[in-house]
């Protein structure tokens, strides 16, 4: 069993998660229509880790027999102009997710629930390296990105991504 008010954030980072597998879909959906399929793979992995997030969500609530409670999730309504804005906008949407992350092991640091801060303690990490990856891709857009050849390879590199599953089990 959980506190309230873990179970309630614990909903909606659910809501979050699906929601960051949302918009990372539709931004594979905008390489992939600009034939830049290798960038469309990249974020095709990463809507996969986002569901595997979700789930691990789902299941840790049900695992403490809280109930679970889904709720709608919103459609991406980002319009990208340029090839880089998809990528501005994941290190964006990264932070927010990281903040949300943390809001939740404030409250479960202040409650002693020491069982969700050490499930929480992967998604920390996790969100460490998710920030790391947008930066790292940013930065090496802004470095060959801007030269037709230099993006050709880009995406070439970025074609090899393959999902793994989650290290976390539970
Ligand atoms: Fe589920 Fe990208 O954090």
């Amino acid at each position: 069993m959980l506190d309230a008010k873990i179970t309630g954030l614990i909903n909606e980072q659910i809501n979050k998660e699906w929601y960051s597998a949302y918009l990372y879909l539709d931004i594979y959906s905008y390489y992939t229509d600009k034939n830049l399929n290798g960038f469309g793979n990249w974020f095709y992995v990463q809507a996969q880790e986002e569901r595997d997030h979700a789930m691990l969500f789902v299941k840790y609530l049900l695992n403490n027999d809280e109930q679970v409670a889904l709720t709608d999730v919103q459609a991406s309504t980002k319009k990208f102009a340029a090839f880089e804005e998809p990528l501005e906008a994941t290190l964006a949407h990264e932070r927010i997710v990281t903040a949300s992350i943390n809001n939740i092991y404030d409250a479960a640091y202040s409650l002693k629930d020491f069982r969700t801060m050490q499930f929480l303690d992967w998604f920390v990490k996790e969100q460490g390296e998710e920030e790391k990856n947008a930066t790292d891709l940013i930065k090496r857009f802004d470095l060959f990105g801007s030269d037709a050849k230099g993006l050709y390879l880009l995406d070439s590199e970025l074609a090899a991504r393959i999902y793994a599953p989650p290290t976390l089990v539970i």
